[in-house]
């Protein structure tokens, strides 16, 4: 699974309906040993610890993978890396690295690769546990009003999500800095004042700066507390949504900048519930994914 706006919309569906089933106790096993790793080049507490666990749960070997302690630090290539796993006996792979598309290097190498995320790209299973939880709220997307605001330039949250949302019927906003907005960007949805997308959408989803993909023209020269007040959720813009309009955000949270501290946890905020569908998603992307090299569960 490498990039969710690439699925049938019958298959995000399916996945959709496994991660649900998921989420209401239903348990599968692997048949036989299946071997699994899950290689982060770039950090992560959510997408990282919540593969774990499904896999865990669907009764993976998982087999542990720390990049600062490998052979990549004595320059071995990402594709020599893949090959070696395969070669030890390795089935599946979850990866996540800063290069867009790593994974198109692993073209001739048999072994399922979950995308865990490619730098400005895409996070596939972010998506789904995004779209999981969209869902749960509003029982459809065709129709629904999405605003994703911040960094939507840098973020592969935003970009992969507005392309499957707009392909599932959903209207795309968009909002923050201007310099983090060109025609490229918003290809797949509106721009619109921060003030003016609270009162339109039925979900507000922020973003974090992604300092770590800015060159130095990208920084942005303002500080956290401007930030907040001119393109963050503030609890006055909160007071301004529609009465049922949700608050989500992929995570880490920089709380008082792109969201008021009180907000991260407050009525109409789903972020936590975002990371506890992740395990769901992941267990029907992981089922999914092996389903399509052969192994069964039960
Ligand atoms: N955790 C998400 C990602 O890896 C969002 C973020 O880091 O801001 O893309
Ligand atoms: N949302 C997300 O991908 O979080 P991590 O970067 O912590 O995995």
């Amino acid at each position: 699974m490498l990039r969710t706006a690439d699925l049938s919309v019958e298959k995000i569906n399916k996945l959709l309906q496994d991660a649900d089933e998921f989420s209401k106790g239903k348990t599968l096993k692997a048949k036989g040993e299946i071997y699994v790793s899950n290689l982060f080049f770039e950090d992560s507490t959510r997408t990282k610890t919540s593969f774990d666990v499904a896999e865990r749960k669907l009764g993976l070997n998982v087999v542990p993978f720390d990049i600062s302690a490998s052979s990549v630090n004595k320059g071995e290539s990402l594709y020599d890396t893949v090959k070696t796993l395969k070669s030890i006996g390795l089935d599946l792979c979850v990866i996540r690295h800063k290069k867009e598309k790593f994974y198109d290097e692993f073209k001739g190498i048999d072994i399922a690769i979950i995308n865990g995320g490619d730098g400005t790209g895409n996070h596939p299973s972010q998506n789904i546990l995004d779209l999981m939880t969209i869902q749960q709220e509003f029982g459809k997307f065709k129709g629904l009003k999405v605003g994703i605001v911040g960094d939507v330039k840098h973020s592969r949250v935003a970009n992969s999500n507005a392309e499957v949302l707009r392909k599932l019927g959903a209207k795309v906003y968009f909002s923050g800095p201007e310099q983090w907005f060109d025609e490229g960007t918003i290809i797949n949805g509106t721009y619109l004042s921060i003030d003016d997308l609270v009162k339109e959408v039925d979900v507000v989803m922020l973003l974090r700066i992604q300092h770590e993909r800015h060159d130095s023209d990208e920084k942005l020269k303002l500080s956290s507390d401007k930030y907040h007040r001119q393109f963050g959720l503030t609890t006055e813009r909160e007071k301004a949504m529609k009465k049922d309009a949700i608050i989500m955000h992929p995570a880490p949270i920089n709380r008082g900048v792109e969201i008021a501290d009180e907000l991260v946890e407050c009525k109409r905020s789903r972020i936590f519930k975002q990371m506890e569908n992740g395990v769901f998603a992941r267990m029907a992307i992981l089922k999914t994914a092996l389903e399509a090299k052969g192994f069964e569960f039960e």
